[in-house]
């Protein structure tokens, strides 16, 4: 019997539902040979931007630079930039695992009988465990600063002409000065100083409401918790388009199968989840302003700068090895593609519960998500596409849809080259193709006015007699069956 080579890894561990924390992902991708440590000291100004986009249009591992330059703190980017990891942040090995869970959840008829009401079980405990818990002590507290200084961060500045170094990936959590529900978002803060940055929540986001609300109640002050890193999964939900009112940690719950744990923040109320690498603690005052940007931005172009929030950070606190997690954005294919392809995956079921219509959707990622929306249906009526184009423009954050196609379900969406043959042939440029107007990104920098223009629909189904259609509408090609069965086997034979 030969030994194993003293090289073998073993077998590869498998995926658990629930991280820990961030090193139990980064110990996880380096078993799974899907993390580069770099132990090289690079320039956070440029140079970790332009390796990192190198290595996702390669496909490569995650990398974690463990030596920045200015900073101690080891830096991780990439960590979701593959559907493959992006599904393993999330404790699955596909995200389809995923969206057929929320599809049982959403699909959940009331148990009529004994049997039913055991198979409900594990559904509904998977729904109680969401609920975050909140716990005492918490890593994300082993050390406490009370006289911050983000200069201490290892902050990267992506692109030449950005106004600065950017923190890109954190979770901005606040509170709704009504209801008191969490919100947490993702969104970007140029760092000015040591203590203050600015805060890109844009004007249709939660954080934004939140503030503006504030305002209106005569409040000064709003208290804003920064968290970076922790469990993979929380960075996700801070980035997924729920609706205003559903806590993105709850969310998590129901992803992890697990809560959330939070724990108080030292210096102002708020919670923030126990397994955060850094927590900046601190305030906006919703009467500052200051210029932001520009920032080259995921639409591969430079967001113009504005005039944004300013947050201020009162305190820093984090654990005793923190590791900063952070990404880039640009031309696409970058690490946020994967983010906006799980947000695709995960939601499909929730819009198919209004719309059960859906068979599909894709949002590819050179239409930069807010782009093209490429949506195939089972027709019901006439004139079907376009209700559906009017209703996913009223859903959330698919208002920023600024081009949807609607095809039959017989075309497969995942795959553009065949919707652009189909599509292409099945409209009437003049007949087809329509425009409405509303909220637009405000990334959008084409439209007439800010967070303002057209949107295009496209009605590319199959089209019916009852919608004025009166000429013969022909077939698609199909070979033989039995013929193109005989045939596979000789092309076998004559080596084809
Ligand atoms: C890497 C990345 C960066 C983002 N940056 C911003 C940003 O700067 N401002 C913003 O409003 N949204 C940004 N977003 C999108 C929001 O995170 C997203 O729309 C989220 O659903 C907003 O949450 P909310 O509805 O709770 O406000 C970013 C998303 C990703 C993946």
């Amino acid at each position: 019997m030969s030994a194993a080579p003293l090289t073998d890894p073993g077998p590869a561990p498998a995926v658990p539902a629930a991280w820990d924390d961030l090193p139990a992902f980064v110990r996880f991708l380096e078993a799974r040979g899907e993390l580069r440590r770099i132990s090289r000291e690079i320039d956070p100004v440029l140079e970790i931007s332009a390796l990192a986009q190198r290595a996702v249009r390669a496909g490569a591992p995650a990398l974690l630079f463990e030596r920045v330059k200015g900073s101690r703190y080891p830096l991780l980017i990439n960590a979701y930039a593959t559907r493959r990891r992006m599904s393993w942040a999330l404790g699955v090995n596909d995200l389809e695992e995923h969206a057929r869970a929320i599809l049982a959840l959403v699909k959940s008829q009331p148990p009529s009988g004994l049997l039913d009401k055991v198979r409900m079980l594990p559904k509904l405990a998977r729904v109680a465990t969401a609920t975050p818990k909140i716990v005492r002590h918490a890593p994300c507290q082993e050390v406490v600063e009370t006289e911050p200084d983000l200069g201490k961060l290892p902050v990267l500045t992506t692109w030449p002409g950005d106004g600065g170094p950017y923190i890109t990936a954190p979770m901005v959590i606040t509170r709704d000065p009504d209801k008191g529900s969490r919100n947490v978002g993702c969104y970007r803060m140029q760092v000015y100083d040591g203590r203050t940055t600015g805060m890109h929540w844009q004007l249709h986001k939660t954080g934004r409401r939140h503030m503006r609300r504030t305002k209106e109640l005569g409040q000064q002050r709003m208290p804003v918790a920064v968290a970076l890193g922790g469990d993979p999964v929380l960075f996700y939900a801070a980035t997924a388009p729920l609706p205003d009112g559903i806590d993105e940690f709850l969310f998590a719950g129901f992803l992890r199968r697990k809560p959330v744990e939070l724990v108080k923040c030292k210096t102002i109320d708020l919670e923030v989840p126990a397994s955060a690498d850094f927590v900046l603690e601190g305030y906006v005052d919703v009467d500052e302003l200051r210029r932001e940007g520009p920032f080259g931005d995921h639409t591969g172009y430079y967001s113009l700068a504005d005039d944004y929030p300013v947050f201020h950070v009162t305190a820093v606190t984090r654990r005793e090895s923190p590791i900063y997690a952070t990404t880039v954005v640009g031309p696409p294919p970058q690490e946020d593609a994967s983010l906006g392809k799980a947000t695709e995956r995960l939601f499909l079921p929730l819009l198919q519960m209004t719309f059960p219509e859906i068979a599909d959707m894709n949002l590819p990622v050179e239409g930069v998500f807010h782009n093209l929306c490429l949506v195939s249906i089972k027709k019901e009526y006439p004139h079907h596409a376009r209700k559906i184009c009017h209703s996913l423009w009223g859903m959330g954050q698919m208002m920023f849809a600024k081009c949807i196609v609607v095809v039959d379900d017989d075309v497969d969406v995942q795959n553009p080259g065949e919707v652009v043959w189909r599509a292409l042939n099945n409209i009437d440029a003049k007949r087809d193709v329509f425009f409405a107007e509303g909220p637009i990104d405000v990334l959008d920098h084409a439209s007439q006015a800010f967070g303002f223009g057209g949107k295009l629909g496209i009605d590319a189904t199959r089209k019916w007699k009852d919608e004025g259609f009166t000429r013969e509408w022909p077939e698609v090609l199909k070979m033989d069956p039995a013929v193109d069965a005989r045939m596979a086997a000789m092309a076998k034979e004559l080596g084809l």
